[in-house]
């Protein structure tokens, strides 16, 4: 499946710079004279903030099902309160996560089997799939590093180094799957030549 034109996400392990480069893709379409917004998962909604805070606070002991039915539900909303409407408005819509955080964080780093998520993303989502999905791959220490520089402790960032190295692993097998949809972007180097590059690639496929 080709994915959604004008739907565009943003994935990477913690510390990776998604949100920074989210913004600045958005500011560059804008400047262009697109209608273009920005959104993130979970969140982009106020139910989906909701969910977000019980996801991410630390004192939570969550079971990975209701971890995994959590970023669904979020999904749910989002999907339809924010990014169909955009998308039928022919508003460029760019989102900091989506479903490939599912599959890289609940499955290959939680282990919660591929297939469910899978025949969920079929209900919730279906045909609901970005045309062009930025990987921003980074070391995983080195993430966790940023992250710790910037106080950042919620229940992911808790979790150990081991956890992030699969996320990372899940991340690079995705974009080996679907290198068309998916591309590596390295992020270990300054947010202005992270942004040239994802620009340039922006233009390259919808010139
Ligand atoms: P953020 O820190 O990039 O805003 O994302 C919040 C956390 O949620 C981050 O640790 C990744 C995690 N996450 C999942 O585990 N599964 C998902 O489907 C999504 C969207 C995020």
């Amino acid at each position: 499946m080709p994915g959604i034109k004008g739907f565009i996400s943003l994935e990477g392990i913690e510390g990776s710079g998604k949100s920074t480069q989210v913004k600045l893709l958005a500011g560059h379409l804008r400047a262009k004279g697109h209608n273009a917004i920005e959104t993130v998962e979970p969140g982009g909604t106020n139910i989906g903030l909701k969910i977000r805070a019980l996801l991410l606070d630390p004192r939570n002991h969550m079971d990975p099902l209701t971890e995994l039915l959590l970023y669904y539900a979020s999904r749910a909303q989002h999907v339809r309160e924010v990014i169909y409407p955009a998308i039928l408005k022919k508003t460029i819509v760019i989102t900091d996560r989506f479903t490939d955080s599912t599959v890289a964080y609940q499955g290959y780093a939680r282990g919660v089997d591929l297939s469910l998520i899978r025949a969920l993303d079929e209900i919730v989502v279906p045909d609901m799939k970005p045309s062009l999905t930025f990987l921003l791959d980074l070391d995983a220490e080195e993430g966790l590093r940023r992250n710790r520089q910037a106080r950042k402790e919620d229940r992911f960032e808790l979790e150990a180094l081991e956890f992030h190295k699969r996320v990372r692993t899940g991340f690079l097998q995705i974009a080996k799957e679907e290198p068309e949809r998916v591309r590596v972007v390295d992020a270990s180097r300054s947010a202005e030549e992270v942004s040239a590059e994802i620009i340039k690639i922006v233009e390259e496929v919808w010139h």
